[in-house]
């Protein structure tokens, strides 16, 4: 059952500039053009898929199963043309059929069981629901860690089951690790609550139960570990305001001392990302003393990739880059230049 993400999904460090206006995608891995929903599950590497689709496998480097996955993500990159990359940035990858990359939708949702608030998932007859845990809030003030994790292991179970039978994604943009400073923002109960060491711990620990495939948790190439599926701590950072009094998340720039923000605003995601090992991070819609998260290279690549060492994507908030844009008016920037500041930031 496991699968590495890098097997299917390859690398664009900034994606989802707009959201999907189609509701109900979802991943198809046996058709690059295909039908949405009800296929039946086949690797992407799969000969016969290849066939079908007049191509031959064999030819392709990064369905080399004996090369490392750096390499086969270079060799897959590097046959897309500039339009072609462009076109998998995005929470919808459009894929590239000639040369047999399906189409992805990165987002789907897993805050207390999987939900099809994200468009990679959906319910039909065949799987008309899963199972609804407790709200976070609720689940954390039971303060049992093997509990924490044992539901995200449940979660990630059904999450696979249903990937398996072309209803849900493998890349879940869960859990919500923002601490909860003031009542007012409207989502505490989707959060572990107010503590910062609490949150952290709450984090790592679904997480684990999210992603962990079992007997790998302790491999030496954290790089290549296997993932039962992809997890993401969220929203990167100092985020918790939505709309107050005429102060919205898209022009809130969030005015925090550094001490601050390293002992409450990043400590859960440096936990996530330390002891959760998890695999993406989204950055948020605000800013944080004058520079948009997503835009910030001090708090992306210095801090996430260099000091923390994360194994994976960071990922932004949908339509990050729009608000740059148009809610921040940050540096004046066009759409391009919003995207490569993205992009360089990490
Ligand atoms: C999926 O597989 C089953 C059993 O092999 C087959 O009956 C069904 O037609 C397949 N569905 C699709 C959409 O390919
Ligand atoms: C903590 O959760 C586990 C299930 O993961 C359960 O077996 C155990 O009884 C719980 N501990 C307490 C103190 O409730
Ligand atoms: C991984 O390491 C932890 C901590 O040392 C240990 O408790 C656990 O049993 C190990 N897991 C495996 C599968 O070796």
């Amino acid at each position: 059952m496991a699968i590495n993400i890098f097997n299917f999904l390859v690398c664009f460090s900034i994606a989802s500039f707009v959201i999907s206006s189609n509701a109900r995608r979802v991943l198809d891995s046996k058709n690059v053009d295909g039908n949405n929903g009800g296929s039946n599950f086949t690797h992407v590497c799969d000969p016969s898929r290849f066939s079908d689709l007049g191509l031959d496998v064999s030819t392709f480097g990064f369905c080399d199963s004996k090369l490392s996955y750096d390499d086969r993500a270079k060799d897959l990159v590097d046959r897309m043309t500039l339009a072609e990359k462009v076109r998998q940035l995005g929470n919808s990858a459009k894929g590239v059929p000639r040369l047999g990359l399906p189409k992805y939708e990165w987002w789907s949702e897993a805050l207390h069981g999987v939900s099809n608030v994200g468009p990679g998932t959906y319910f039909d007859d065949l799987i008309p629901g899963a199972t609804s845990f407790p709200t976070v809030i609720l689940t954390t003030a039971a303060f049992n860690e093997s509990l924490w994790k044992q539901i995200g292991q449940a979660v990630s179970t059904e999450a696979r089951a249903m990937y398996n039978l072309g209803r849900a994604g493998l890349t879940y943009w869960s859990p919500n690790v923002n601490v909860v400073r003031d009542p007012r923002w409207g989502r505490a109960t989707e959060t572990p609550g107010e503590d910062p060491y609490v949150v952290g711990v709450y984090a790592s620990n679904y997480v684990r139960g999210l992603q962990d495939v079992k007997g790998t948790e302790n491999a030496t190439d954290l790089n290549s570990r296997p993932l039962k599926v992809s997890s993401c701590c969220k929203h990167y950072a100092a985020y918790d305001v939505d709309n107050w009094l005429g102060v919205d998340r898209y022009h809130f720039d969030a005015r925090v001392t550094e001490q601050d923000m390293a002992e409450t605003f990043l400590k859960p995601f440096e936990m996530c990302i330390k002891d959760g090992d998890v695999s993406s991070v989204m950055c948020s819609y605000n800013r944080v003393n004058g520079i948009p998260t997503c835009a910030d290279p001090k708090l992306l690549k210095e801090t996430i990739r260099g000091d923390w060492d994360l194994h994976g994507y960071i990922v932004s908030d949908c339509d990050s880059l729009e608000v740059m844009v148009n809610g921040h008016k940050w540096l004046g920037d066009t759409k391009e230049d919003a995207a490569a500041q993205a992009l360089k930031a990490g």
